[in-house]
Parts: C-alpha cells; structure tokens; sequence
C-alpha cells in the first residue's frame, strides 16, 4: 500500500484502486465534492489520454472517491530511465500537449516503462485541459526539475526529451523558449 497526501493506492492482484482519502482540515462538504470531482476528472483525463495516443492505465470502475484501474506491470521510468526512454516520454508529453492536456505532475515516479516496453502514463490526479504556453511550459519546467532532482545524467537526459517532444509538437519551440524564461524568472527569485 503506497500513502500520500491525496490518495490510498493499492494494488491487487492484476488491478489497482486508489481512493482519495479524507482531508480533516476541509470543511466536509467542500471535501467531499473536492475528492468526487478530482476521481471523475482524473478518470476522464486518463481515458482522453489514450485515446490520443498516449498509454495509460484501463479504467474498470469508477465510485465517488475511488478509481479502480488496470495494473501496469513494469519499473518507474526512475529506476529504468536512458535516453531512448527519455526520448520516448517527450514524444509523449508532446502528443498530451498537442491535444490541450496538461499532466502537472511529470516525474519519473508517475511513469511507469511496461514489461512489455510501452511507456505508460499514470497519476492524472492534478491534470487539466488548456492550451496555453504557459501551462506547458510550466509542466515541462517542472519535469526539468524532477529530473535535476533524481538523475545524475540530467544535462543530457532533457536534450533527449526535447528530441522527442519537438518530433511529436509542432509548436515545441514556443514552449521551450518559455522554460528557459521561467527557469529565468527562477532564479531572479531565488537571488532575491
Ligand atoms: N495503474 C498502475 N499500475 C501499476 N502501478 C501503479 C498504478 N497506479 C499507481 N501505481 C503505483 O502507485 C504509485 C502511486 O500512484 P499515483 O497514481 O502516482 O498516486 P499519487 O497521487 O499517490 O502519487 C505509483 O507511483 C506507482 O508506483
Ligand atoms: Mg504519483
């Protein structure tokens, strides 16, 4: 059983439920709603995922607060991750963003490489719909720091990713001029 800040997740045999769990500091109503409307959103991303050409989980059912899901048999990208793969995600964010879906949580720990070596996309939890610059930038900057953040061969590893985010998105060379702004505003605020 794997815990964190939003959501139980457990995995059984070939499927996996994760249920968002209560948040006692909201107010019950709120926190209800909050929880229902995020499992639904999350299940509807994820199945507009792939649908689009990006590997995702099979959702099987979904109740108020809990989604019940195919189990993705497989490694993290963290523990399998080089420059094929890498290569492979960026196409894939490409593909998410191209169809308007911002993944807001990109790590290597929220993909998972498939024993059947397909790379699979998972925890949509924090996902929406937008078309900006801006929300892909941020979402491809938070990914640079992720993997700053975990992988000693990180310099490298972006350049792979760019290669294929850039092979799948035509308009990569906008958001990727982006990143380099916000990484810049970044640092003016850290020296402040
Ligand atoms: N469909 C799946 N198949 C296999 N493992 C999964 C699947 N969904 C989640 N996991 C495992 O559970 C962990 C947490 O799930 P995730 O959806 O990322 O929730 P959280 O919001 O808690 O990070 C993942 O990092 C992965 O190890
Ligand atoms: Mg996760």
């Amino acid at each position: 059983m794997i815990q964190c800040a939003e959501a139980i997740v457990e995995i059984k045999g070939d499927l996996v439920y994760k249920r968002r769990i209560e948040k006692r500091y909201r107010v019950k109503e709120i926190d209800e709603r909050i929880r229902k409307e995020r499992t639904k959103s999350e299940a509807k991303i994820i199945s507009e995922a792939r649908r689009k050409g990006v590997p995702t989980p099979i959702i099987f059912d979904i109740t108020d607060y809990e989604l019940v899901m195919e189990r993705i048999e497989g490694d993290l990208a963290r523990e399998v991750i080089n420059d094929a793969i890498i290569e492979r995600i960026g196409e894939l964010v490409g593909i998410l963003h191209k169809n308007g879906i911002i993944h807001s949580d990109l790590t290597t720990s929220n993909i998972i490489v498939g024993s059947d070596n397909v790379v699979y996309f998972i925890d949509f939890g924090l996902s929406f719909i937008e078309s900006s610059t801006e929300a892909r930038g941020v979402d491809v900057h938070l990914f640079f720091q992720s993997l700053r953040g975990t992988h000693e061969s990180y310099e490298q590893l972006k350049l792979s990713f760019i290669k294929g985010y850039r092979r799948t998105f035509t308009n990569a060379s906008q958001v990727l001029k982006r990143v380099k702004e916000i990484e810049r505003r970044g640092r003016y605020v850290e020296r402040k």
